[in-house]
């Protein structure tokens, strides 16, 4: 396992204040250890009490039944996540407390109660069942900006049992067709524009343009932000439909495996994977670990930078936060716009008491200088959270010193897309957290570092970070493809659910996450599949070959470097029209978060004689290194040349 190495070493510790862990859910570590050390031995018996801090309809009969890869909990219970996100507070006597605090570009905002976050959503079920038709087991797709009406759409369809399919707004026309057609729509959730960086993102234009590609849909469900927005066939004025419907609904039970949601994430083929997750045991997972791990208290104002279009707006802004009735921030706009102390000024603004970001944002804003946090007034703030890639020990430091004032503790939160809930991460009135580590898996969470051959790691060796278990929040299965799922997480290390992740553990049991050892890259917090992008490169009529790899980036984490082999004669080649073409490209098949930030052109890629390209060789021509290591398995003689260099 030499090609993980443990290179990081870090002995700074920090403890929570003793009034933080005076008033924390969990604050006393005498009570917490034999807590975590049971949940470690029987991890079913931690979920069953967990179980209890949502609303079911029916109890469960049995708490697991698992039939590796396939796992059944809370068996034969019977619940409704809008009913516990929303119905439930009502009847607390919450209806008149702040859900959402809405937060546009310029300045404008809004706030929304639960009663009216829950008339909202009772008025769209309402539309969608009555007047459309839509039922359990049929599937929507939810394109929306960050809106408050993006969470409407979600609980409305959860309501009904409709299974969501959130697709990031950010995604091009083919992405969404692909989506959709592989998840089979019925409808889809738009709004006529998003904006952002102070333009308008045509989000209804991008639909219309490959409606006619996408035969399952029947109806667009269209926000209308311009009073001049002309609809077409099949689109609904959204607010105009919903103001016929009567503001409530009564919400029916599902069954606890019933599918909430489909999130489609990149993996290690050209075609992203529709991630399944269930009802019950996912919103035990996300309701227990933000109460925990955010130690979430009814005054709290949770602001989470993510887009709900992601995995972690989805559980960490929407049914993790939402279930806890928690006030959330909602921001539509960018972290720089109109000025680079945007995020500062939010969180004076709207007196937001924990921040839950990603290490690029963190980055950014330290580059931004020192200044722009200083003019804020943050010291509302009581915790940090960090997600989405491993944070650098001085990206910790400057988030700890500047933004905490070194006050509030920071949850390094690891998880991903198929684990639902975040899986390993400090308790803040427990855990004394270390620059760089997430410390340790969550109550329930069996977690470990095997080698090659599935055995446990000694600390501080290297190797693949696996879950034993299984847990409530975890994906069901891959829309379509069982195959695919059992192949990607369980054939590498029988009995193991495989993360994708290399990582350490030191002597302490805290864990050490370094990133994938696949061929997905992580850019700012996001995943994307090298062969996702190589195929729309080589979709490009001018492309013979290509092979995407990463190259560290002092923001994003990691940059996407493309080595592209162009067709045809090599004189009279414009290398930087070429190039720029077909950047532009890769963002029009994909979405600008795939354009590659460099592209080489190459007369050939080093491959072995078995044809594989040699991707080792790529990464280090990509981080300016020289090649290393043995090159004598090429099948071309010669390395890699560049045209134009
Ligand atoms: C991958 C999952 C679920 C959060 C958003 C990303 C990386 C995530 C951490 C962390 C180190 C992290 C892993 C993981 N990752 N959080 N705290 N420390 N790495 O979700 O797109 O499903 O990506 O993000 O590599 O496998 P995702």
């Amino acid at each position: 396992m030499s090609f993980i190495d443990t290179v990081l070493i870090e002995k700074r510790a920090f403890l929570p204040s003793k009034q933080f862990a005076a008033e924390a859910h969990v604050g006393n570590p005498l009570e917490y250890e034999p807590l975590w050390n049971q949940s470690q031995r029987d991890p079913v018996a931690f979920w069953d009490e967990a179980a209890r801090n949502i609303t079911w309809i029916n109890r469960w009969k049995r708490t697991l039944l698992w039939q590796e890869p396939y796992a059944k909990w809370f068996e034969g219970g019977t619940l409704n996540a809008a009913y516990n996100c929303l119905d439930r507070h009502l009847k607390e006597g919450l209806g008149k407390k702040t859900a959402i605090i809405w937060e546009g570009e310029d300045g404008s905002h809004l706030t929304l109660s639960y009663q009216g976050l829950f008339e909202q959503v009772c008025q769209l079920a309402n539309f969608l069942e009555r007047k459309l038709g839509l039922k359990a087991g049929d599937t929507a797709a939810i394109y929306m900006p960050m809106v408050p009406e993006a969470v409407v759409a979600m609980l409305a369809c959860a309501r009904i049992g409709v299974t969501h399919n959130v697709i990031f707004g950010g995604f091009s026309g083919h992405a969404i067709r692909d989506r959709v057609q592989d998840s089979e729509c019925r409808i889809i959730f738009t709004a006529d524009v998003g904006y952002r960086r102070g333009q308008e993102v045509e989000l209804l234009k991008t639909v219309d343009s490959v409606l006619s590609e996408m035969p399952t849909v029947e109806n667009v469900m269209v926000l209308k932000r311009k009073s001049e927005t002309h609809l077409k066939e099949k689109q609904h004025d959204w607010r105009l439909v919903c103001n016929q419907e009567a503001k409530k609904h009564d919400a029916r039970p599902f069954d606890s495996e019933h599918p909430l949601f489909l999130l489609y994430t990149s993996g290690t083929t050209g075609k992203p994977k529709g991630i399944i997750h269930s009802t019950g045991g996912y919103l035990v997972g996300v309701t227990t670990t933000a109460k925990w791990i955010f130690d979430l208290k009814s005054t709290d104002v949770f602001w989470c930078t993510a887009d709900i279009g992601w995995i972690t707006g989805h559980s960490y802004v929407v049914y993790g936060l939402l279930s806890n009735a928690a006030t959330i921030v909602i921001y539509e706009g960018a972290p720089f716009h109109p000025h680079p102390g945007r995020y500062w000024e939010i969180i004076e603004k709207h007196r937001v008491t924990i921040l839950y970001t990603a290490p690029t944002a963190i980055r950014a804003c330290m580059r931004a200088g020192n200044d722009h946090p200083k003019k804020h007034n943050l010291n509302s703030l009581r915790l940090l959270g960090s997600v989405g890639e491993p944070i650098n020990p001085e990206a910790w430091m400057w988030y700890h010193t500047e933004i905490g004032k070194s006050r509030c503790p920071i949850v390094d939160t690891w998880w991903q897309t198929e684990t639902g809930s975040i899986l390993i991460a400090p308790l803040p009135g427990v855990t004394a957290t270390k620059p760089g580590s997430a410390t340790r898996p969550f109550p329930g969470i069996v977690a470990d570092i095997v080698n090659d051959e599935g055995r446990s790691c000694a600390p501080n060796e290297g190797g693949y970070l696996v879950i034993r278990n299984p847990w409530p929040s975890m994906l069901r299965g891959i829309y379509k493809n069982p195959e695919r799922f059992k192949e990607s997480y369980w054939s590498k290390f029988p009995g193991m659910y495989f993360t994708g992740d290399g990582a350490h553990r030191d002597e302490r049991g805290y864990f050490w996450i370094k990133g994938r050892v696949d061929d997905v890259i992580n850019v700012s917090g996001h995943r994307l599949g090298t062969m996702e992008v190589e195929s729309a490169l080589v979709s490009h009529p001018k492309v013979a070959e290509a092979a995407v790899v990463g190259r560290p980036d002092p923001i994003k984490g990691q940059a996407l470097v493309a080595f592209v082999t162009p067709r045809g004669e090599e004189s009279g080649l414009d290398v930087k029209k070429l190039t720029q073409e077909l950047k532009d490209h890769v963002a029009r098949e994909i979405g600008a978060i795939a354009r590659p930030d460099e592209i080489k052109l190459t007369r050939t890629l080093p491959k072995t004689r078995s044809g594989k390209i040699m991707r080792r060789l790529l990464k280090e021509l990509a981080e300016g290194k020289e090649p290393t290591g043995d090159t004598t398995t090429l099948e071309n003689s010669t390395l890699v040349e560049i045209i134009g260099e």
